[in-house]
């Protein structure tokens, strides 16, 4: 018989119909109630098994983690918390759990220790949520763009060039490390490896999307990206996932929309589409919460904080308004930052950014024009020859979501800059052709996608919203 999945079977009028489920056993209790899990839905689908007539041995293999076929009637539950239970006919062990091994019992485990088990936590209510809400998030960013009619550009993951121009790459190499090639000069001979020259995972799509942007007019590209920065944080990973919108004849203000809007559509479908794991996520914070001292705790639940979100525009303002608030912040009189902000041209601490959105708006916040020396060689500069046209989006309880700016479509202007920041004009010359064939202004930005997922989720660290996380001396499964 065909299988059911159970959040259909959860939907479903219950009139003694024969259906088949298969999913992996929670708990089984008074040798009798089997509560399955088959991933579709938050909720377990209690089977009713037959233990009179079903010989021990096989009871006995019916333990947490187990995974199990099941065959029986849909009847109305007769027991309280769930609406239809399955009168089990017949069932199979399609694999047993070893139960006194099992990592997982029906009991709350730390996150901690979840991480440690990664390749288990899937089968937790939270992490299932959280896989689900991650997944509905993914498509609803393809279906913004598709409705919008940009073209979904697969930009490589290998590179040659480094788009931040910040140096923290990973090396991809095939040349034997115990024995390298090396040129007379005694260094690597990298024209003897692979590629025939030094390659590197890449730390963003975005040189790649801005020239299908220059005929394509909107890209967007989402992918995996790689940073080899030592941050052991809560919000960064070695490799994570970013969206990179590019369009052509935008400006900044364009890209602030279409950075707010893709926000808020992509937040509202998660709470329309994933109502009950986003309940479920909500609880599990309230209760995260309550081991937190009172002022310490978020003012908002998490349905609150997203539904906020939707119902306000974000701030924006510039680069040099939001140092003369940090200023005159009286955390920064009382010296309360690790990081004083000292005066114009200091880069802005992760604390800074989220003074400015929690304490100070209490809204989502759009920074732009900040000091050329503080960002990446090809973004526009400014009238004043001093500021470039960034934008960076600060979140409640993130930090920096999205980065992005209108980048330098001026040939002239762009060499200069490249020139001062030491990039290789050169190399880069498929890069600057665009500006030599056709020009256009353009505009773009990055979202990190594990910081979106935090962010509706309400985790709390960004190992938790990613399958496997990657960070420095951590690559486990
Ligand atoms: O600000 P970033 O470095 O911008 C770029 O890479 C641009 N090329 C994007 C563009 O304009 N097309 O990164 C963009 C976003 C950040 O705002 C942050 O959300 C996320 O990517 N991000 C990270 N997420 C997790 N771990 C890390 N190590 C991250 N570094 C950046
Ligand atoms: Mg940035």
């Amino acid at each position: 018989m065909k299988r059911i999945k159970i959040r259909q079977v959860l939907q479903t009028q219950p009139q003694e119909q024969i259906i088949t489920i298969k999913g992996w056993v929670r708990t089984f209790r008074n040798n009798q109630f089997l509560s399955v899990n088959d991933g579709s839905t938050l909720n377990n689908l209690q089977a009713v098994i037959d233990f009179e007539n079903t010989p021990e041995s096989e009871l006995k293999r019916l333990t947490t983690g187990a995974a199990v076929s099941i065959t029986g009637k849909l009847v109305a539950s007769q027991g309280k918390g769930q609406s239809v239970e399955l009168i089990a006919q017949s069932f199979e062990i399609l694999g047993d759990s070893d139960a006194e091994k099992f990592p997982l019992q029906p009991k709350k485990h730390s996150l901690e220790f979840l991480r440690e088990i990664a390749h288990l936590r899937f089968r937790t209510n939270t992490f299932s949520a959280v896989f689900r809400v991650r997944h509905a998030l993914a498509f609803s960013i393809h279906q913004f763009f598709h409705e919008r009619g940009f073209v979904y550009l697969h930009t490589p993951i290998i590179t040659a060039s480094d788009a931040e121009g910040a140096g923290e790459m990973f090396r991809i190499s095939t040349l034997d490390p115990k024995n390298p090639p090396l040129n007379d000069a005694g260094e690597i001979d990298y024209s003897q490896d692979f590629f025939g020259r030094q390659a590197n995972l890449t730390v963003s799509g975005q040189l790649e999307a801005e020239l299908g942007a220059m005929a394509l007019s909107e890209v967007y590209t989402f992918g995996p990206t790689f940073r080899a920065e030592n941050s052991n944080t809560t919000r960064h990973l070695a490799e994570f996932w970013m969206i990179e919108p590019e369009v052509a004849f935008n400006d900044l203000n364009d890209n602030m929309d279409l950075a707010e809007d893709l926000l808020k559509y992509v937040i509202r479908f998660a709470l329309d589409n994933c109502a009950e794991d986003i309940e479920f996520l909500r609880t599990r914070l309230l209760e995260e919460e309550k081991q937190k001292p009172q002022n310490e705790r978020s003012e908002m639940d998490l349905v609150q904080k997203l539904q906020f979100c939707l119902d306000n525009s974000f701030e924006r303002l510039t680069y040099t308004e939001a140092i003369t608030i940090l200023m005159e912040s009286p955390q920064n009189k009382k010296k309360k930052f690790q990081y004083p902000v000292t005066g114009w041209g200091t880069d802005l601490q992760s604390e800074h950014e989220r003074y400015l959105v929690e304490k100070h708006f209490k809204k989502p916040v759009i920074l732009t024009d900040y000091p050329k020396h503080i960002k990446a060689f090809y973004m526009r500069m400014n009238e004043d020859n001093n500021t470039v046209r960034a934008m960076d989006i600060l979140f409640p309880g993130i930090g920096e979501i999205v980065g992005g700016s209108q980048r330098e479509e001026r040939l002239d202007i762009l060499e200069a800059r490249m020139k001062e920041m030491h990039i290789p004009t050169e190399e880069m010359y498929w890069y600057l052709d665009t500006r030599r064939f056709g020009t256009a202004p353009h505009a773009g930005f990055g979202l990190g996608f594990e910081r979106l997922v935090l962010f509706v989720t309400g985790m709390t660290n960004i190992r938790d919203v990613i399958a496997f996380p990657r960070s420095p001396k951590n690559c486990e499964f």
